[in-house]
Protein backbone atom coordinates (compact mmCIF):
# COMPACT_ATOMS: atom_id res chain seq x y z
CA UNK A 1 0.00 0.00 0.00
CA UNK A 2 1.52 3.45 -0.82
CA UNK A 3 1.24 5.37 2.40
CA UNK A 4 0.80 9.29 2.55
CA UNK A 5 4.65 8.74 4.38
CA UNK A 6 6.06 7.34 1.67
CA UNK A 7 6.19 10.20 -0.81
CA UNK A 8 5.87 13.13 1.65
CA UNK A 9 9.14 12.18 3.21
CA UNK A 10 8.08 12.52 6.90
CA UNK A 11 8.61 9.92 9.48
CA UNK A 12 8.12 9.24 12.69
CA UNK A 13 9.53 6.61 15.32
CA UNK A 14 9.02 5.60 18.51
CA UNK A 15 12.05 5.16 20.89
CA UNK A 16 11.99 2.00 22.94
CA UNK A 17 12.60 -1.63 23.00
CA UNK A 18 8.95 -2.48 24.81
CA UNK A 19 7.66 -5.01 22.60
CA UNK A 20 4.36 -4.79 23.75
CA UNK A 21 4.02 -1.77 23.16
CA UNK A 22 5.70 -1.80 19.48
CA UNK A 23 3.35 -4.40 18.53
CA UNK A 24 0.33 -1.60 19.85
CA UNK A 25 1.97 1.34 17.74
CA UNK A 26 2.20 -0.84 15.02
CA UNK A 27 -1.31 -1.81 14.96
CA UNK A 28 -1.62 2.13 15.42
CA UNK A 29 -0.40 2.48 11.46
CA UNK A 30 1.13 5.66 12.48
CA UNK A 31 5.04 4.88 12.81
CA UNK A 32 7.52 3.95 10.32
CA UNK A 33 10.26 2.51 12.68
CA UNK A 34 11.30 1.84 16.05
CA UNK A 35 14.82 3.43 17.39
CA UNK A 36 17.34 1.67 20.08
CA UNK A 37 20.18 2.54 21.85
CA UNK A 38 22.42 0.40 24.60
CA UNK A 39 20.45 2.15 27.65
CA UNK A 40 16.96 1.42 25.93
CA UNK A 41 18.50 -2.55 25.38
CA UNK A 42 19.66 -2.61 28.83
CA UNK A 43 16.25 -2.65 30.28
CA UNK A 44 15.53 -5.96 28.56
CA UNK A 45 16.69 -9.22 29.41
CA UNK A 46 17.45 -9.61 25.70
CA UNK A 47 20.38 -9.43 23.76
CA UNK A 48 21.09 -6.40 21.14
CA UNK A 49 20.37 -9.17 18.43
CA UNK A 50 17.29 -10.54 19.95
CA UNK A 51 15.82 -7.50 20.42
CA UNK A 52 16.53 -6.17 16.77
CA UNK A 53 15.05 -9.17 15.38
CA UNK A 54 12.02 -9.25 17.56
CA UNK A 55 11.15 -5.10 17.00
CA UNK A 56 11.92 -6.36 12.93
CA UNK A 57 9.08 -8.78 13.00
CA UNK A 58 6.38 -6.98 14.13
CA UNK A 59 6.94 -3.50 12.10
CA UNK A 60 6.89 -2.55 8.58
CA UNK A 61 10.29 -0.01 8.48
CA UNK A 62 13.62 0.28 10.14
CA UNK A 63 14.93 -0.87 13.57
CA UNK A 64 17.85 1.95 14.34
CA UNK A 65 20.63 -0.16 16.29
CA UNK A 66 23.61 1.83 18.19
CA UNK A 67 26.86 0.19 17.89
CA UNK A 68 28.76 -0.22 21.60
CA UNK A 69 32.56 -0.12 20.78
CA UNK A 70 33.98 3.06 20.67
CA UNK A 71 36.95 2.53 17.86
CA UNK A 72 36.84 2.48 14.32
CA UNK A 73 37.38 -1.25 13.65
CA UNK A 74 34.95 -2.39 16.42
CA UNK A 75 32.39 -0.24 15.05
CA UNK A 76 32.87 -1.29 11.06
CA UNK A 77 32.45 -4.67 12.70
CA UNK A 78 29.46 -4.48 14.76
CA UNK A 79 27.39 -2.12 11.98
CA UNK A 80 28.11 -4.82 9.40
CA UNK A 81 26.74 -7.26 11.93
CA UNK A 82 23.72 -5.41 13.00
CA UNK A 83 23.15 -5.08 9.15
CA UNK A 84 22.79 -8.69 8.97
CA UNK A 85 20.52 -9.18 11.72
CA UNK A 86 17.28 -8.63 9.92
CA UNK A 87 16.45 -6.90 6.28
CA UNK A 88 15.36 -3.53 7.48
CA UNK A 89 18.24 -2.52 9.84
CA UNK A 90 19.94 1.18 10.03
CA UNK A 91 22.92 1.53 11.86
CA UNK A 92 23.46 4.56 14.46
CA UNK A 93 27.27 5.47 15.10
CA UNK A 94 28.10 7.87 17.67
CA UNK A 95 29.69 11.56 16.74
CA UNK A 96 33.03 11.31 17.45
CA UNK A 97 36.25 10.86 15.31
CA UNK A 98 36.48 7.77 14.91
CA UNK A 99 32.53 7.29 14.32
CA UNK A 100 33.07 9.28 11.38
CA UNK A 101 35.59 6.81 9.79
CA UNK A 102 33.22 3.99 10.35
CA UNK A 103 30.81 5.68 9.50
CA UNK A 104 32.47 6.42 5.76
CA UNK A 105 33.30 2.84 5.57
CA UNK A 106 29.89 1.67 6.32
CA UNK A 107 28.73 3.51 3.99
CA UNK A 108 31.66 2.73 1.15
CA UNK A 109 30.11 -1.07 1.62
CA UNK A 110 26.42 0.03 1.27
CA UNK A 111 25.29 -0.43 4.99
CA UNK A 112 22.84 2.41 5.66
CA UNK A 113 24.17 4.30 8.79
CA UNK A 114 24.15 7.72 10.53
CA UNK A 115 25.53 9.68 13.42
CA UNK A 116 23.94 9.94 16.49
CA UNK A 117 24.27 11.93 20.52
CA UNK A 118 24.96 14.77 17.92
CA UNK A 119 24.63 18.51 19.52
CA UNK A 120 25.23 20.91 17.10
CA UNK A 121 25.14 21.92 13.51
CA UNK A 122 29.21 21.35 12.48
CA UNK A 123 28.58 17.49 13.45
CA UNK A 124 25.46 17.42 11.91
CA UNK A 125 26.88 18.87 8.19
CA UNK A 126 30.14 16.90 8.93
CA UNK A 127 28.17 13.72 9.45
CA UNK A 128 26.05 14.75 6.10
CA UNK A 129 29.55 15.02 3.84
CA UNK A 130 30.12 11.71 4.73
CA UNK A 131 26.33 10.54 3.39
CA UNK A 132 24.79 9.63 6.38
CA UNK A 133 21.73 7.98 6.40
CA UNK A 134 20.34 10.35 9.24
CA UNK A 135 21.93 12.63 11.95
CA UNK A 136 19.65 12.65 15.08
CA UNK A 137 20.09 15.78 17.13
CA UNK A 138 19.53 15.22 20.78
CA UNK A 139 16.87 18.31 21.64
CA UNK A 140 15.87 17.45 24.66
CA UNK A 141 19.35 17.03 26.09
CA UNK A 142 20.48 20.11 24.83
CA UNK A 143 17.47 21.75 26.24
CA UNK A 144 17.92 20.31 29.84
CA UNK A 145 21.45 21.78 29.54
CA UNK A 146 20.06 24.88 29.04
CA UNK A 147 21.05 25.44 25.76
CA UNK A 148 18.37 25.75 22.46
CA UNK A 149 18.00 21.92 21.81
CA UNK A 150 15.04 23.06 18.77
CA UNK A 151 17.15 25.90 17.34
CA UNK A 152 20.19 23.43 17.02
CA UNK A 153 17.66 21.04 15.03
CA UNK A 154 15.91 23.69 12.95
CA UNK A 155 19.33 25.07 12.24
CA UNK A 156 20.63 21.84 10.84
CA UNK A 157 17.02 21.44 8.58
CA UNK A 158 18.34 24.55 7.15
CA UNK A 159 21.27 23.92 6.43
CA UNK A 160 20.42 20.45 4.71
CA UNK A 161 17.63 21.51 2.78
CA UNK A 162 20.05 24.76 1.49
CA UNK A 163 22.75 22.37 0.43
CA UNK A 164 20.45 19.86 -0.70
CA UNK A 165 22.17 16.87 1.35
CA UNK A 166 19.48 13.63 1.61
CA UNK A 167 20.73 12.67 4.68
CA UNK A 168 17.41 12.77 6.96
CA UNK A 169 17.38 14.89 10.28
CA UNK A 170 16.28 12.88 13.11
CA UNK A 171 14.67 14.67 15.80
CA UNK A 172 15.78 12.67 18.77
CA UNK A 173 15.52 12.72 22.67
CA UNK A 174 12.03 14.29 22.38
CA UNK A 175 10.71 15.58 26.35
CA UNK A 176 7.34 16.51 25.26
CA UNK A 177 4.34 16.78 22.81
CA UNK A 178 4.87 21.04 22.78
CA UNK A 179 8.69 20.05 21.70
CA UNK A 180 7.20 17.73 19.02
CA UNK A 181 4.83 20.82 17.86
CA UNK A 182 8.06 23.24 17.25
CA UNK A 183 9.63 20.30 15.22
CA UNK A 184 6.69 19.54 13.17
CA UNK A 185 6.07 23.26 12.27
CA UNK A 186 9.80 23.60 11.55
CA UNK A 187 9.48 20.99 8.99
CA UNK A 188 11.92 18.71 10.79
CA UNK A 189 12.37 15.44 8.64
CA UNK A 190 11.67 12.88 10.89
CA UNK A 191 11.30 12.77 14.93
CA UNK A 192 11.78 9.59 17.03
CA UNK A 193 9.72 10.14 20.21
CA UNK A 194 9.71 8.22 23.61
CA UNK A 195 6.24 5.93 24.62
CA UNK A 196 4.90 8.71 26.93
CA UNK A 197 5.55 11.53 24.28
CA UNK A 198 4.26 9.60 21.66
CA UNK A 199 0.94 8.19 23.80
CA UNK A 200 0.40 12.02 24.93
CA UNK A 201 0.48 12.77 20.74
CA UNK A 202 -3.45 11.74 20.26
CA UNK A 203 -4.70 12.96 24.03
CA UNK A 204 -6.99 16.34 23.99
CA UNK A 205 -9.18 17.29 27.03
CA UNK A 206 -11.65 18.54 24.11
CA UNK A 207 -11.59 15.22 22.33
CA UNK A 208 -12.56 13.65 25.70
CA UNK A 209 -15.01 16.32 26.46
CA UNK A 210 -16.37 16.55 23.05
CA UNK A 211 -16.90 12.68 23.06
CA UNK A 212 -18.77 13.07 26.33
CA UNK A 213 -21.48 15.29 24.81
CA UNK A 214 -22.24 12.75 21.93
CA UNK A 215 -22.60 10.19 24.09
CA UNK A 216 -24.92 12.00 26.28
CA UNK A 217 -26.77 13.22 23.25
CA UNK A 218 -26.77 9.70 21.59
CA UNK A 219 -28.16 8.67 25.04
CA UNK A 220 -30.14 5.40 24.29
CA UNK A 221 -30.95 5.39 20.69
CA UNK A 222 -29.39 2.08 20.27
CA UNK A 223 -26.93 0.17 17.52
CA UNK A 224 -26.42 3.00 14.90
CA UNK A 225 -26.30 -0.33 12.46
CA UNK A 226 -30.14 -1.01 12.99
CA UNK A 227 -31.97 -1.65 9.92
CA UNK A 228 -35.05 1.20 10.37
CA UNK A 229 -36.11 3.86 12.88
CA UNK A 230 -38.92 1.13 13.89
CA UNK A 231 -36.14 -0.88 15.86
CA UNK A 232 -36.25 2.41 17.97
CA UNK A 233 -36.73 1.72 21.42
CA UNK A 234 -38.86 5.01 21.66
C1 LIG B 1 17.81 8.48 19.85
O1 LIG B 1 17.68 7.65 18.97
C2 LIG B 1 18.01 8.16 21.26
O2 LIG B 1 17.74 6.79 21.46
C3 LIG B 1 17.12 8.88 22.21
O3 LIG B 1 16.18 9.72 21.58
C4 LIG B 1 17.82 9.49 23.39
O4 LIG B 1 16.87 10.08 24.23
P1 LIG B 1 17.10 10.38 25.77
O5 LIG B 1 17.81 11.69 25.88
O6 LIG B 1 15.71 10.46 26.34
O7 LIG B 1 17.87 9.23 26.32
Amino acid sequence: MCRATDTLRMHLYVDTADLDLIETYARSGVIDGVTTNPSIVAETEYTYHEVVASIAERIDGPVFAQVIADDVSGMVEQGRAYDAWAPDVIVKIPATTAGYEALDRLRGEGIRAGVTVLFSVSQAVLAAKNDATFVAPYVGRLTDAGEDGLQVTRDIQAAFDAYGFDTEVLAASVRNTQQARELYRAGVDALTLPPSVFEASFDHHKTDEGLAGFRDDWGDRGDPLRADASEDQR
